[in-house]
């Protein structure tokens, strides 16, 4: 189904977030498996994907998208260091403009179009009833620095990715709604210093491999992988920079309210080379889901209870679940015939 953006909703004090079932069904639950453990989940994003999926086109606009660019304004207005780019990657951020305006109109024309003349560019995103003009590639024709303004209309946070000497550089991005990482402090690490927290996977050579998987990455052949967490309450925003404003919500949990209050947090991560800069454009779609709407779905509930009963207990710490993370095995324990 075609998702058509509705009214703004919140992702912080009154949570008024919801999603249709029409949403739900489309929602990419993650697991293959009844056990989860970390591995090298890349796979092709070949672009169209199934009609109505999160993977039919490159960038997934949905029925959030009003929701997340309004939150994604209260973020930057909070704190403008979600958004930044390093001078030498001016560049990189007008491969990104070029990339997600050229695909927005292509896959969404009721919502997107673009008018191209030589140098001179005419965008109009009508869902934001923004009508601009600019010389592409000259920054001070914008109303924003490149980033934010490109930024402030896709969901997801971004990053663009510096490759050289065989590594990537975290450069450039706007991160509004990261699962507990962030950018100011992430800012130009290489690929296994900001993966450095992650626990078992550098053990097992996953980011080895992905790194080289990474730097092989050709023009035009993007690759997609999902990543997963559990948040308290739809909250978008959960970085360090905000921890006091939601750290305290994982006490929140009880038996009673598991259903209501835990969600599942899945991110869709799409990496696609730039032709000019030669940088990686990182997009990181962000749904949430909570275990009320999941366990609507028999087979996610039976799994769902599975994976998190079998994880391994680095991971239950990493992810930051220990405080309720009996408490939400117990509850969908009820839906799994096999306990
Ligand atoms: C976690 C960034 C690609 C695997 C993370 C974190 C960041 C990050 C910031 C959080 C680390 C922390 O705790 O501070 C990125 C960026 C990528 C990228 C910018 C683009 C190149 C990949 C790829 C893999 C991967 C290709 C494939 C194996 C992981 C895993 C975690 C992680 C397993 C732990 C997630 C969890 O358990 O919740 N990544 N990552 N990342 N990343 Fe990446």
């Amino acid at each position: 189904m075609r998702m058509s953006p509705k009214p703004v909703q919140t992702f912080r004090d009154d949570f008024t977030y919801s999603n249709s079932p029409g949403a739900i069904a489309r929602f990419p639950f993650p697991f293959p498996e009844d056990e989860y453990r970390y591995s090298v989940n890349i796979e092709p994003h070949v672009t169209p994907g199934p009609e109505g999926s999160v993977y039919e086109f490159l960038l997934d606009i949905d029925e959030h998208y009003l929701s997340e660019m309004a939150e994604r304004d209260i973020v930057l207005k909070e704190n403008p260091q979600r958004c930044l780019a390093m001078p030498h990657m001016d560049l990189a951020c007008w491969d990104m403009i070029e990339r997600c305006m050229q695909s927005l109109a292509a896959d969404y024309p009721q919502h997107f179009s673009l008018t191209i003349d030589g140098d001179q560019w005419t965008w109009h995103n009508r869902l934001l009833n923004i009508h601009d003009s600019f010389t592409f590639g000259d920054s001070s024709t914008l109303p924003l620095p490149p980033m934010e303004y490109m930024g402030r209309q896709v969901q997801g946070d971004f990053a663009l990715l510096d490759q050289r000497d065989g590594d990537l550089f975290l450069d450039a991005g706007i991160v509004t709604c990261p699962a507990d990482w962030s950018l100011a402090f992430d800012a130009g690490m290489s690929f296994s210093e900001w993966h450095g927290p992650v626990p078992m996977a550098h053990e097992m050579g996953v980011f080895d491999r992905a790194l080289k998987y990474l730097t092989a990455i050709p023009v035009g052949r993007p690759v997609r992988r999902l990543n997963w967490t559990l948040t308290v309450n739809a909250r978008m925003d959960t970085s360090p920079e905000t921890y006091p404003n939601w750290g305290t919500d994982r006490a929140s949990v009880t038996a009673d309210n598991v259903g209501e209050k835990v969600h599942l947090r899945v991110e869709l991560q799409v990496l696609d080379r730039m032709p000019r800069s030669n940088a990686l454009m990182f997009s990181i779609r962000t749904y949430l889901l909570s275990f009320d709407d999941l366990v609507t779905n028999p087979d996610w509930a039976r799994r769902m209870h599975r994976v998190l009963k079998t994880l391994p207990p680095e991971l239950v710490e990493y992810k930051g679940l220990g405080r309720y993370h009996d408490l939400a095995v117990e509850w969908l324990s009820r839906f799994d015939p096999a306990n």
